[in-house]
């Protein structure tokens, strides 16, 4: 049996497989796992609870055995993180085929995939660990500062939330980057968090600015730099609830709430109201039922504080953790008066075909990745929120393993932005090829009823054909790799969704083949929402060469594809 080992991916020019693709994807896996970049590598978890990215380390050392061996007309299929077979293909097909998770509709339940995965049959992939294209924490950053950006944008007609209080708890793996979104934001963010381990964490890596000594002088000084209109991140040692029943008490109304405990799992990931970290630890091993019983009630008032402060005037929004579903089912009745943060902000985004657009450098080298941050910036002058966004990255991200950037590009742009840079590794201006992907939650990549597909306009929510055909599209566009995943972000039951990379090695083939996936890619996403009945979709489509027949009055005609 293989055992753990330190992994980290090769960098440079020098090929050690047979093409640059199977050499991408290698690489790519290989970063997932890198300490610097996953969460537990030694359990090949990569984010996300057990987001994994292979299912043992054998089947780990298996795909890199393969992957170092596939030929150029070869494709290897890999059965929930194990590899199973290498077809002959042909040269414009994926070189890898990945599906993780999977289970038919009745089976498909917690439960059911506990079971299967202790038989060792199956294996968790998440959206971006499984896929092999996670890029460390820069990923949740940008995805919690894109949503702040447009709730700024839509709710208080401003470019940033200067002035605005901002209040939120946990400061775990992902919340943690609440502080520093908020902060690149402008905002003053306000985070309760129970661990103070967490908050140390927080504070070491420059996320947070402060901590306060109570609540009381965390609120305080949170409203003395919004009446200065400083950017200033605060966390307070306490229970979520304990800082909103101050806030009800005291009568103030946050300008924005939220919350980031891992409510999703509420015996791991919520700790119940009067109990401290230890405490909790206890009684969860010694009494898990009473345990899920304290920390449902606890998530129950936890909600009823915030739908207060909601009809007092807070804008709220649940940022995928499932806490209305918890508290709902423990009685909240208007639990999910509360939005979910897709449907309130980031769904204009998705209508458009834009969303977590990522590219990696296979050179190792940050210069390739700011270079393309300054082509990205002079080729979109006009899109304000990416230009805030790569401009304060280059400050404030420091590079996890193979450097990478994340950046919310629409239909039309990522595909004229991964040509632009194809070009540039074709002349030798990077070091070596780019590998663009993206995270499965997209636009037309996902169906999720309690995220990224909450309240279609056409009822459409939990239809999960979409992101059945995308995968099948992406495969046809000839991407690189392609995945198709269950239970990433929601859990296991609750999402259906795929992802693709494509690799720009420079070459003439490249060109149209990244011209060809990132176009359709991000093209079917635009076609899903204006199925949907989304004009703004609707009014995309009609100056790009892809024919909807029966969509619109104004059905566009067939137009001649130019790459
Ligand atoms: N929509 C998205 O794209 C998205 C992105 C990131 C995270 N999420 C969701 O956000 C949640 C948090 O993720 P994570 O990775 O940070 O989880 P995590 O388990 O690493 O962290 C949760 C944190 O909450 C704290 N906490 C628990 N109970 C608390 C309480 N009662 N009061 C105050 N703090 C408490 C814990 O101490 C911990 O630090 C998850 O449910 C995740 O699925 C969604």
């Amino acid at each position: 049996m293989s055992q753990p080992r330190e992994v980290q991916a090769a960098t440079g020019n020098r090929l050690t497989c047979k093409g640059w693709p199977q050499e991408a994807a290698m690489r790519m896996l290989m970063n997932n796992l890198d300490r610097r970049v996953g969460e537990k590598p030694d359990e090949l978890i990569v984010y996300g609870g057990r987001g994994r990215a292979a299912r043992s380390w054998e089947a780990f050392e298996a795909i890199v055995a393969t992957l170092r061996e596939l030929e150029n007309d070869e494709t290897l299929l890999v059965q929930s993180g194990k590899p199973v077979a290498v077809f002959r293909t042909q040269p414009e097909a994926p070189r890898v085929l990945i599906a993780n998770a999977n289970l038919v509709g009745k089976w498909a339940t917690l439960e059911e995939f506990n079971r299967l995965e202790a038989m060792g049959l199956t294996m968790y992939g998440q959206m971006t660990a499984g896929s092999w294209i996670y890029i460390g924490s820069q990923g949740v950053i940008q995805g919690t500062f894109e949503t702040m950006a447009a709730l700024s944008q839509q709710k208080f007609g401003q470019e940033t939330l200067r002035g605005r209080l901002y209040v939120s708890a946990g400061l775990g793996g992902m919340g943690g980057a609440q502080p520093l979104a908020g902060k690149m934001m402008d905002a003053v963010a306000l985070l309760a968090e129970v661990d103070p381990s967490r908050i140390q964490k927080r504070l070491d890596s420059g996320y947070l600015d402060e901590v306060a000594p109570s609540i009381e002088a965390g609120v305080k000084a949170a409203l003395d730099y919004k009446k200065k209109g400083e950017a200033r991140s605060i966390a307070v040692q306490c229970h979520a609830s304990e800082l909103l029943q101050y806030l009800v008490d005291q009568n103030i109304t946050p300008d924005v709430l939220s919350d980031q405990t891992a409510a999703h799992d509420p015996l791991v990931g919520y700790i119940p109201d009067g109990y401290d970290v230890a405490a909790a630890a206890k009684l969860r091993a010694s009494d898990p039922e009473q345990y899920l019983r304290l920390a449902r009630a606890s998530i129950a008032h936890h909600v009823e504080l915030w739908l207060t402060l909601l009809r007092r005037g807070a804008e709220s929004f649940e940022y995928g953790n499932n806490i209305r579903r918890e508290a709902y089912d423990q009685g909240v009745k208007d639990a999910f008066d509360i939005p979910g943060y897709v449907p309130a902000y980031i769904r204009d985004l998705f209508a458009q075909g834009k969303g977590p657009f990522r590219w990696a450098a296979l050179s190792g080298d940050p210069e390739d990745i700011y270079k393309t941050d300054r082509l990205v910036l002079e080729m979109f002058p006009e899109n304000a929120a990416m230009r805030r966004w790569i401009t304060l990255a280059g400050k404030h991200i420091h590079f996890q393993g193979l450097p990478a950037r994340i950046a919310y590009l629409g239909f039309g742009e990522r595909e004229e932005f991964g040509v632009r840079v194809n070009d540039m590794v074709r002349k030798g201006e990077l070091k070596a090829p780019i590998v663009f992907g993206r995270d499965h939650h997209d636009t037309g990549s996902v169906a999720s009823p309690y995220r990224e597909t909450e309240a279609m306009r056409d009822g459409s929510d939990a239809i999960a054909d979409w992101p059945i055909l995308n995968a099948l599209l992406s495969t046809a566009s000839g991407a690189h790799w392609v995945s198709f995943h269950h239970g990433g972000g929601t859990g296991i039951g609750y999402s259906l969704h795929a992802g693709m990379v494509v690799v720009g090695d420079g070459s003439k083939e490249a060109e149209s083949r990244v011209w060809r996936v990132l176009h359709n890619d991000a093209g079917i996403g635009v076609v899903r929402h204006a199925d949907a009945g989304y004009e703004l979709s609707r009014r995309k489509l009609q100056d790009v060469p892809i024919h909807t027949p029966l969509i619109g009055p104004e059905s566009q005609p067939r137009k001649e594809v130019t790459k």
